[in-house]
This record gives structure tokens, C-alpha cells and sequence, in this order.
């Protein structure tokens, strides 16, 4: 049932017209329906992160991948069906990219032999999202839980809503606007390039075409990067060369240095709106860790299936038949 606030919350929201305001999330969801669900997504991404830490990476990103297209409702994890449903993995920004699938299912696995029929693969990825972020050293969070799963993907809207590596700080903006976030938001979340990997074909340009690059930097990185497309595409580079699986406010101080990765990367730090803020959060660890965290809580509250719609999925990669 809705509570006070949520309900003050969804007034407001009908005024404002904001889908995105009215979520009615709660960290206590499971606690009488599944009280041992944090302590078992917890020991999964433990485990997946010391069969392989970049894991926690690419945990991190399928949370964001799936907030982005239709809201945070699972729908990324949904296979294609041949003459049926068309998924999302396939789509440009996920396909041979996004990662992390096979640990959804592991921990849902578990959680249905727990707590049959009651637990969301939505609100697993939220929760395997934050623990992945504190595993690897950068905040916590309570996750605001009861996302319902969808019944449906969209894999136009994969390839339209997801910010893609080659933009502009204005168009990275609007990406962002277009979901209910800020800039600074914007600027706090891109903070997870803190961890994990990129393939080639995606800094490429970045590398070998901008000027507003370290030089050494940008020769480093060629070394891996071969500059004719088709060579090299999927050679991986970590994003921070420092401390690649430490989750700290290193992203930001690379930026500083002109060591973005990516050509989206380093419009965050390039003579414009941004700029300020990646200079506090290159200085200021606790404020960035602060913003990333109300960030995300933000960004798992776009539009979350509630209530009576959508459904609790028994195998997040399949629409319940019944
Ligand atoms: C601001 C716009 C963003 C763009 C253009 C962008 C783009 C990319 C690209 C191109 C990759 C490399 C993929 C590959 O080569 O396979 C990547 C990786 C990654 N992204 Fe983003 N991203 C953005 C924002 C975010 C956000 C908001 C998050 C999470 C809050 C995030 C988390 C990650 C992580 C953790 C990785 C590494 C994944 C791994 O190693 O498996 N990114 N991103
Ligand atoms: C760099 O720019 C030139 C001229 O636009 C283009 O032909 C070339 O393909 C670009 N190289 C990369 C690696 O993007």
C-alpha cells in the first residue's frame, strides 16, 4: 500500500506531469516475504567477483541498461524467442558487450528455491548493482525494492535511449533529461567508468582522431588499438589505469589529466558545464560516493512496474506462461 509520502509523492507528480516521480519503492519490500534475500544476492555477486572481479563491473552496467530502456523492469534479461519476442541483447549498445546475465539467473535460481514466486529479477539487478559498486570498494545503499518484471522488451528503444560513446556533453545531457536525470547526475553515475573495460572499436576514434587527449596516454592505448577498423575491434582497455576494478574517484582525476577513454568520457572535462564537478569529485571522493549513490537510487526509480502490473518473473530470461 502506498504511504503517506509516496502518496504526497504522487500528487506531486501529477502536477508535474513526471512519470518517474511516483515509483512507491521500499527498502523494506521483502522483509516478511523474503527476509533472507539481501544476505543471498550478496554472497552471489561475492562469489562471481572472486571467480572474476570485472564481474562487478559488468553488473553495474546491466543495472544501467536496463533502467534506460522502459524503466528498471528486467527487460534486458529476456532472451529472444525465434517468431516471437524480440529482446534487447542484440541491440547495438549490449550486443557482445553487456555482461552479467548468467549471474541473474544463478542468484534467481537460489532466490526461488527461498522464496518461490516473490522476488523480481528487476529488483535482484538493483540489488546485485549495489553490492557489486561495495564490493569493489566505492558506497552503499538502501535499495528501494518492489520493481515488478515486464512482459515485453524493446529493442528500438535499446538502440535510441542508451547514450553511446562517440556524443557530445550536450546530447549526453539530454540522454540523461530524457530520463529524469540531471547533468550532475549524468556527471555522478559516468563515475562507474571508474571500474571495468571497453572494447577497442569504442575509443578508437577517441584515441587517434581528438586533440583533447594525453599524448602518452593516447599512444599507451593505440598500443592495443590498432587504428583500422575490423583490427583489433574487441581488444579491451580498462578505464582507469590506475586502480581498473577499485571502485574510487579515480574516473574523475584521469579526466583532469586528459585521460578519458572514451570521446564521451572526457567531454564531461572539456571547457564546459561539467568541468566544475569533476574537478570536486576528483578532490572529493566523499562527495562523489554521496552523489553516486542518490544517482543510482534515482536512476532505479525510473519507471518501475508496481503493484498489479507486470509480474514476478520464474526465470528472467522468459515471460511467465501462465
Ligand atoms: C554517460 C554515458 C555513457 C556512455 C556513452 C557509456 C558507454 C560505455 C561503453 C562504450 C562501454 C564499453 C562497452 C564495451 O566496449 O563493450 C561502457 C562500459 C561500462 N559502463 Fe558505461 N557508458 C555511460 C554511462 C554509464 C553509466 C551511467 C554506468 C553505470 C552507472 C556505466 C557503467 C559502465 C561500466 C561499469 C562499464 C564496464 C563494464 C565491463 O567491464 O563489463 N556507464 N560504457
Ligand atoms: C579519423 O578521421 C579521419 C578523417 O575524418 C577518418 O578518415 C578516419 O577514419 C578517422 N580515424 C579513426 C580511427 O576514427
Amino acid at each position: 500500500m502506498a504511504s503517506r509520502t509516496s502518496w504526497h509523492c504522487c500528487l506531486m507528480a501529477f502536477f508535474l506531469l513526471s512519470s518517474t516521480a511516483c515509483a512507491q519503492l521500499s527498502t523494506s519490500f521483502y522483509a516478511t516475504s523474503c527476509p533472507t534475500l539481501q544476505i543471498v544476492v550478496r554472497a552471489a555477486v561475492l562469489r562471481a567477483l572472486l571467480a572474476e572481479r570485472r564481474m562487478g563491473a559488468s553488473l553495474v552496467r546491466l543495472f544501467f541498461h536496463d533502467c534506460f530502456v522502459l524503466g528498471c523492469d528486467a527487460s534486458i534479461l529476456l532472451d529472444d524467442v525465434p517468431g516471437g519476442l524480440v529482446g534487447e541483447k542484440t541491440a547495438f549498445p549490449n550486443v557482445n558487450s553487456v555482461r552479467g546475465y548468467e549471474v541473474i539467473d544463478q542468484i534467481k535460481s537460489t532466490v526461488e528455491l527461498l522464496c518461490p514466486g516473490v522476488v523480481s529479477c528487476a529488483d535482484i539487478t538493483a540489488l546485485a548493482a549495489r553490492d557489486s559498486t561495495f564490493l569493489l570498494g566505492g558506497p552503499t545503499w538502501a535499495v528501494p525494492l518492489g520493481r515488478r518484471d515486464s512482459t515485453t522488451a524493446s529493442l528500438s528503444a535499446a538502440n535510441n535511449d542508451l547514450p553511446g560513446p562517440g556524443e557530445n556533453l550536450a546530447k549526453l545531457i539530454s540522454d540523461f533529461g530524457n530520463k529524469g536525470l540531471s547533468a550532475r547526475d549524468m556527471t555522478a553515475l559516468s563515475g562507474a567508468h571508474t571500474i571495468g573495460f571497453s572494447q577497442c572499436q569504442n575509443f578508437r576514434a577517441h584515441i587517434y582522431n581528438d586533440t583533447n587527449i594525453d599524448p602518452a596516454f593516447a599512444a599507451l592505448r593505440r598500443g592495443n588499438c590498432p587504428a583500422t577498423s575490423g583490427n583489433g575491434d574487441s581488444n579491451l582497455a580498462p578505464f582507469d589505469l590506475q586502480t581498473p576494478l577499485g571502485f574510487d574517484n579515480a574516473y574523475y582525476r584521469n579526466l583532469l589529466a586528459r585521460r578519458g577513454l572514451l570521446h564521451s568520457d572526457q567531454e564531461l572535462f572539456n571547457g564546459g558545464s561539467q568541468d566544475a564537478l569533476v574537478q570536486q569529485y576528483s578532490s572529493n571522493p566523499a562527495l562523489f560516493f554521496n552523489d553516486f549513490a542518490a544517482a543510482m537510487i534515482k536512476m532505479g526509480n525510473i519507471n518501475p512496474l508496481t503493484g498489479t502490473s507486470g509480474q514476478i518473473r520464474r526465470n528472467c530470461r522468459v515471460v511467465n506462461s501462465s
